[in-house]
């Protein structure tokens, strides 16, 4: 459920028509909208509301700071996967001892960061990562707490370019080979063991490999607690899918029932680290048609946006359902939609059937809240596009529209060269 809905035959976002935002900051841009964001929130929240749990917004889906204030107001803690990460959701008002810090490569610079600010715990990735982050807690004359993430070995059934939890994926730590782990870092006097974490995948519609991960990682626990290794968090990571066409993800609800029927007398608390389960559907990019061109095999419709404002689709071959602004009755034709950028991967969708729009008109490229502006690049010096967030019948930018002179930030001419 979303709120971008046709009213008399022009999208709105909540109480704002799509097309009086185009008009005052021009396109492209990415619209978000508070009752979605929130309304996705609490859905996910609230279906773990009869266990003590932590929900980690994960900041790397959509890190607008004004987006992880809301979160934050809504109870959220965060997962990162940056020391910018960590800025972000510092400046978002997060508390930091709500804040899990997953990822493979942390700098030692990042995780000094994260320490000076008291986070919750480190999601550890490898053996060389946590005698870093033992050394950085020895300088720095405290205890880091700790969770290793562990890599079970499960089938996520998505995409392989966003599985993580397969043996072949660079993520976590062989289930078999963490209990070792485990023990060494109990041996190390300035970690502090706190749970178990692992992430599997993004984009999972069915409830199976989370529920073989979590019977894994159980197992685990139970053998670390015969260990005297006591496990105090179970951090499930975040994966669960969202419909971009045709895929029928189970609720919130369905996934935390399984979940909670299987983790029954744990005596763990648990984290989520969702992200595009929350956002994904909450945001939209609007773009406007430049050209439309027939050629001799193919159509294209020539938009403002490109792969540089959404990589999704030339990055993954991802489906986003795109719909005209203004909703009228008229004759269907196939086309691709293209961006601006000199390559071929430079598409919104491909042989797609939509109705015969004109030249300068607005569409909505649909769910794209999630891995939408976050992954914009500058390609082709193309200033990324403006964030809006709509609340009710009123909007404003949270990210302003960058500039040609944005564009050049930090570039200087060399002595040498003038
Ligand atoms: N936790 C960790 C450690 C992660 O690596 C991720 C996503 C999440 C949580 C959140 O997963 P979600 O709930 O959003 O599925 N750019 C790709 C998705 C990459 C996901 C990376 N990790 C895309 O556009 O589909």
């Amino acid at each position: 459920m979303h709120h971008f809905d046709y009213r008399e035959g022009e999208l709105y976002c909540e109480e704002v028509p799509i097309e009086t935002i185009a008009r005052e900051v021009g396109t492209p841009f990415y619209c978000y909208s508070h009752a979605t964001l929130t309304r996705h929130f609490h859905a996910f929240d609230a279906a773990f509301v009869e266990v003590d749990h932590l929900t980690c917004f994960s900041v790397k889906s959509c890190s607008n700071i004004a987006i992880l204030h809301l979160f934050a107001s809504l109870g959220a803690g965060m997962d990162i996967v940056s020391g910018g990460e960590l800025h972000r959701a510092l400046q978002a008002g997060v508390e930091p001892e709500k804040i899990v810090f997953s990822g493979v490569g942390k700098t030692e610079e990042e995780i000094v960061y994260a320490l000076e600010k008291g986070i919750l715990m480190f999601n550890l990735e490898s053996p060389q990562e946590m005698l870093a982050v033992n050394e950085c807690a020895t300088r720095l004359g405290c205890r880091a707490p700790i969770a290793i993430r562990v890599n079970p070995d499960v089938d996520p059934k998505t995409h392989p370019y966003i599985s993580t939890g397969l043996k072949q994926n660079k993520f976590g730590i062989d289930l078999e080979v963490s209990e070792e782990m485990y023990a060494r870092a109990g041996k190390m006097s300035n970690l502090e063991i706190m749970g178990v974490g692992c992430h599997i995948g993004s984009q999972l519609t069915e409830v199976s490999p989370f529920l073989d991960t979590l019977r894994r990682l159980k197992l685990l626990i139970e053998r670390l607690r015969k260990l005297n290794i006591q496990i105090r968090y179970l951090d499930l990571g975040g994966g669960l899918g969202i419909t971009y066409s045709e895929e029928a993800p189970p609720h919130p609800s369905e996934y935390a029932r399984v979940l909670l029927d299987e983790i029954d007398g744990l005596d763990c608390r648990l984290i989520f680290e969702p992200g595009r389960v929350i956002v994904g559907n909450a945001g939209i990019l609007v773009t406007r048609v430049l050209y439309t061109k027939d050629g001799p095999v193919k159509n294209f419709l020539v938009v403002d946006a490109g792969m540089n404002d959404l990589a999704r689709p030339s990055l993954y071959g991802s489906y986003h359902h795109i719909q005209p602004v203004v909703d009228q009755k008229r004759s269907e034709f196939q086309a691709d939609v293209v961006g601006p950028i000199c390559e071929t991967t430079d598409f919104l969708a491909r042989d797609r059937n939509l109705p015969r729009v004109e030249q300068g008109e607005l569409l909505a490229v649909m769910s794209a809240g999630a891995y939408g502006f976050v992954m914009s690049s500058n390609y082709t010096s193309r200033p990324r596009p403006p964030e809006i967030l709509v609340q009710g019948d009123r909007f404003e930018v949270i990210r302003a529209r960058e500039t040609y002179d944005d564009l050049l930030r930090g570039e200087r001419l060399p002595d040498f060269l003038n």
